[in-house]
């Protein structure tokens, strides 16, 4: 249980959801980790339960100078940052073309993707430090194809472009031993999915869990796993890649 010894990591995005989950196992094999998140209640009593290794950092994905904090304050307390999973998002209005307002494209692009670009130019200075370091982006399925019931462009933008983000950035930097890789759920079973709505799909007889071949929604355990390789060193010469994990939803 300690694939992730030595391994100094941010989680964006930590106090529910993936990211809480993914905190949970971190901790659970070896790792310190800060986690990050406006959400100030739920993770800081998140990282209380979690123990000496967690930390939690209100961080504003959207703010550089959150970013700066975070990474000072967690260099500070645990050490070179060697692991960042840029986990935070949101779904945004799922609002056809015509529909979507242009204030809630950019919220959109803003907060999914824009952040990801300030996520990794925070933590590359400390792992270029650390000599190793792997990076992690969440994107979606809606960063490979168009889901049925959530038409949603803003969404799908963003997620497309954390594919290209990663692929850049792993190329830049795998010289300098950093891997960026990014990871693509399909529907899993947290607040966001439980907030967003599929009444034009219900409406049509239709639902999302049809086009699923294992028929059903993840939890969010089934997407820690992945997380925790990528950013072991068992991944150590993974990078640049998509990795779905979407009970084979893509496959057709
Ligand atoms: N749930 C799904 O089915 C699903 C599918 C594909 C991809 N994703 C992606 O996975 C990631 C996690 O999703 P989730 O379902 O766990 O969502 P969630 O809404 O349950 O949790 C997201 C967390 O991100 C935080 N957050 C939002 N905006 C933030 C900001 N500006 N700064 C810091 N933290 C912020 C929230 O406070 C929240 O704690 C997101 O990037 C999402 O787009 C989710």
């Amino acid at each position: 249980m300690n694939r992730l010894e030595n391994k100094v990591a941010i989680i964006t995005g930590a106090s529910r959801g993936m990211g809480e989950a993914h905190a949970r196992e971190f901790i659970a094999q070896g790792a310190k980790v800060i986690l990050a998140d406006i959400k100030v209640d739920l993770g800081q009593a998140l990282a209380d339960e979690l123990g000496d290794n967690a930390l939690f950092i209100k961080l504003d994905i959207t703010k550089p100078e959150d970013w700066k904090n975070a990474v000072e304050i967690g260099e500070k307390t645990f050490g070179n940052i060697n692991v960042l999973v840029n986990n935070a998002g949101i779904l945004g209005p799922v609002a056809g073309v015509m529909d979507l307002k242009y204030e809630d494209y950019l919220k959109v692009i803003e907060i999914n993707q824009h952040s990801i670009l300030l996520g990794m130019q925070a933590v590359i200075p400390s792992m270029l430090k650390a000599g190793v370091g792997s990076i992690i982006n969440v994107s979606s399925i809606a960063g490979i194809v168009a889901c049925f019931g959530f038409p949603n462009v803003a969404y799908m933008a963003s997620k497309f472009a954390i594919r290209g983000m990663t692929k850049g950035a792993a190329f830049e930097y795998g010289p300098k031993n950093i891997r960026v890789n990014s990871m693509h759920p399909g529907f899993v079973l947290t607040p966001m999915m439980i907030e967003a709505t599929d009444e034009d799909a219900s409406k049509e007889g239709r639902s999302a869990l049809d086009e699923i071949p294992l028929g059903r929604i993840s939890e969010t355990s089934e997407l820690t796993g992945i997380v925790v390789f990528l950013a072991s060193d068992e991944a150590s010469f993974i990078t640049g890649q998509e990795h779905i994990v979407d009970g084979g939803m893509t496959i057709h």
